[in-house]
């Protein structure tokens, strides 16, 4: 078994990232696939959306200073399969403390070669901070891929175009010359603007390739599953958009051609059609 990991990264605050990574993952653990969702994030969201309590001491911090084993940090998620290195305010701290250290931008990769080497886990999601900081370098030094959430909005091409570069940057430091971009994956979709359908064509149109046919809608039950502290795929397992989750999961595990036609894409059904975000006046 190898362990394959993908980052969660967008310089962007609110694109979906955590919500992608926490619902990535239970999708993961539901099919019975280990998988270890790593908190990178001094925020704690990702930490918080599984009911879990931020505990000083108990990120990833010390491991990325060399000063602990990461495997020490790892916690039980509560949901079958699926374990967590939760994060806490403490790591903000991190982003000084690992700048000054060695070899700074592959702290995290070195920390987490022997859990990948163990193959204890078959997953590992990594959920970055909003930034482009010292954490969401070492985040992407120390993965195989990375998954990049956005939403069809204004200025979107411009974002990938930051991040892309980013990518590049990291592969010719050395610190992860193989290091791929997975995918792109637009979150918080409102199929009912133009805007967002024009943002939506323009994005495939410059990475053909790379963007999922699964589009994540702007939903309420998304919104909501955190304060229950459960990913969509126990807060609301029959919705729409732990399908959709479920389909992107369809993609993440198998080659393209193999996806079935049944993708969710656009448009939502009826039943459920994306809530919030009222229509502007015509
Ligand atoms: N598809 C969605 N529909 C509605 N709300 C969403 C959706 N995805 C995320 N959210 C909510 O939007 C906010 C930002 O999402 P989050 O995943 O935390 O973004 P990021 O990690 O990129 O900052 C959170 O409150 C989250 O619950
Ligand atoms: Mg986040």
């Amino acid at each position: 078994m190898s362990t394959r990991s993908i980052a969660l990264a967008n310089q962007k605050g609110g694109v979906g990232k955590t919500t992608t990574a926490v619902s990535l993952a239970a999708c993961l653990a539901e099919r019975g696939i280990h998988t270890l969702l790593l908190d990178l994030d001094p925020q704690a969201n990702a930490t918080s959306a599984l009911g879990l309590e931020k505990l000083s001491g108990g990120s990833v911090y010390k491991a990325l200073l060399g000063t602990a084993l990461l495997a020490d940090s790892i916690q039980p998620s509560g949901l079958e399969h699926l374990d967590i290195i939760p994060s806490e305010v403490d790591l903000a701290v991190a982003e000084v403390d690992v700048a000054r250290a060695e070899n700074y931008l592959q702290r995290l990769q070195f920390a987490l070669t022997p859990i990948q080497g163990a193959d204890r886990y078959e997953f590992i999601i990594v959920d970055c901070p909003p930034s482009l900081g010292i954490l969401t370098m070492n985040g992407l030094a120390a993965v195989d891929s990375v998954m990049v959430p956005m939403q069809a909005e204004y200025f979107a091409l411009e974002g990938l175009a930051v991040i892309t570069r980013v990518l590049q940057q990291i592969r010719e430091s050395g610190a992860n010359p193989s290091l791929e971009l997975e995918g792109i994956v637009l979150t918080m979709y409102d199929g009912r603007t133009n805007l967002a359908q024009q943002v939506a064509a323009e994005v495939r149109k410059h990475f053909p390739d790379k963007v999922y046919k699964t589009i994540i809608p702007r939903t309420v039950r998304l919104a909501e599953a955190p304060s229950f502290g459960k990913p969509i795929t126990t807060y609301d397992t029959g919705s729409y958009a732990a399908k959709c989750y479920r389909s992107l999961t369809d993609e993440l595990l198998a080659p393209p051609a193999a996806v079935p036609e049944s993708t969710p894409t656009e448009s939502a059904p009826k039943e459920e059609a994306p809530s919030s975000t009222p229509l502007p006046a015509a």
